[in-house]
């Protein structure tokens, strides 16, 4: 495993790498992913192998702009017009794949694609290099908590990950918003990320649809049990202080006063996007720490509540 700092140089060979079909970690501004062609079937089939991930779990492939993204499927008037306002950024869209271009193994044999143009100038530089699409889930086993961290790429996926290009902490630190717009009657919200739903809704000028359970796209990203810590994990209205030191209390906001141990915190002030930028570094502490359980408080309302409170929930479920 190798870190490269994003130099000119590092962003030259990561990117003949990628045109060769080998896999490399790459900042984005939500998650760290792991990216290789979308358009090689055999380089995206190293991404799930890497990863530990089922092959009934399709990827998001990542573009440079609408234009690169009709390039590869076709957008609803509604899915233009929310790439137009949100892209580059932590958007997902869903397209109707168009033939022969993206393999069935990336959109897990879905006629849909997945497609996202991402804001981070290093993902931009790399896609611009390589003019090609790169398919890209987080950059983690399956299952585990995401990495917004080179290091938690690094100890996620160990020596298995050949390349890791450096570019600091993510600034979002929760994924992207999944939106299913191809049927212009119904929109619907596959799941809550970094963009709140509402300024999505305000854009399409209607509510969108919580598409959950049972009526969901057969995708393991929706799987009760994931992004999960090793430490046992209990998302709670109440705290209560921390007597035992294999448990560690999580406010949302730093709490008045003097603060004892084992307690911490996902912001000073109570900023919704601070909390959604910590939030997976804390779990990720945690458990480097060697917690056994962590108590965490439910996030108030705010504008990331709703993705909060999905990531949180997913995490703490016992099984899928
Ligand atoms: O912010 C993000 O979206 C990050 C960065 C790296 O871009 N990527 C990410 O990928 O979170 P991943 O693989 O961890 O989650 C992608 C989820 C899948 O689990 C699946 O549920 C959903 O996207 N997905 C992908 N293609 C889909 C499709 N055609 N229909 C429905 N859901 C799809
Ligand atoms: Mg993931």
């Amino acid at each position: 495993m190798r870190l490269y700092p994003p130099t000119t140089a590092s962003l030259d060979r990561l990117a003949a790498f990628l045109r060769q079909g080998e896999v490399v970690a790459i900042p984005t501004e939500t998650v760290y992913g792991l990216a290789a062609n979308a358009l090689d079937e055999a380089a995206c089939r190293q991404i799930f192998a890497l990863k530990g991930r089922p092959l009934i779990d399709p990827l998001i492939v990542h573009v440079r702009d609408l234009a690169h993204a009709e390039e590869l499927a076709q957008l609803s008037p509604q899915a233009r017009k929310l790439a137009e306002a949100f892209w580059p950024g932590p958007l997902t869209l869903l397209g109707l794949r168009r033939p022969g271009l993206i393999p069935d193994l990336v959109t897990a044999g879905l006629p849909t694609v997945a497609l996202r143009a991402p804001a981070h100038p290093l993902a931009r530089d790399l896609l611009d290099r390589v003019r090609i699409p790169l398919a890209a889930p987080s950059a983690n086993r399956f299952g585990g908590v995401s990495p917004t961290l080179p290091e938690h790429v690094a100890s996620s996926l160990g020596a298995a990950v050949p390349h890791i290009l450096d570019g600091g902490p993510c600034e979002c630190g929760v994924e992207s918003t999944i939106i299913d717009v191809r049927d212009s009657g119904k929109p619907g919200l596959l799941r809550p990320g970094a963009i709140p739903a509402d300024a999505l809704e305000a854009v399409l000028g209607k509510p969108l649809e919580r598409v959950s359970g049972e009526d969901q796209i057969s995708a393991p990203g929706q799987l009760k049990r994931h992004y999960s810590p090793r430490a046992r994990l209990q998302v709670t209205e109440r705290l209560l202080t921390s007597s035992d030191s294999s448990t560690a209390i999580v406010h949302f906001q730093r709490p008045a006063g003097d603060v004892g141990l084992h307690l911490f915190w996902l912001t000073e002030d109570g900023s919704h996007e601070v909390a959604a930028r910590e939030l997976y570094r804390l779990l990720h502490r945690l458990d480097e720490q060697g917690y056994a359980e962590v108590c965490i408080e439910t996030p108030p309302a705010g504008p990331m509540q709703e993705t909060l409170i999905d990531r949180l929930q997913r995490a703490a479920a016992k099984d899928s």
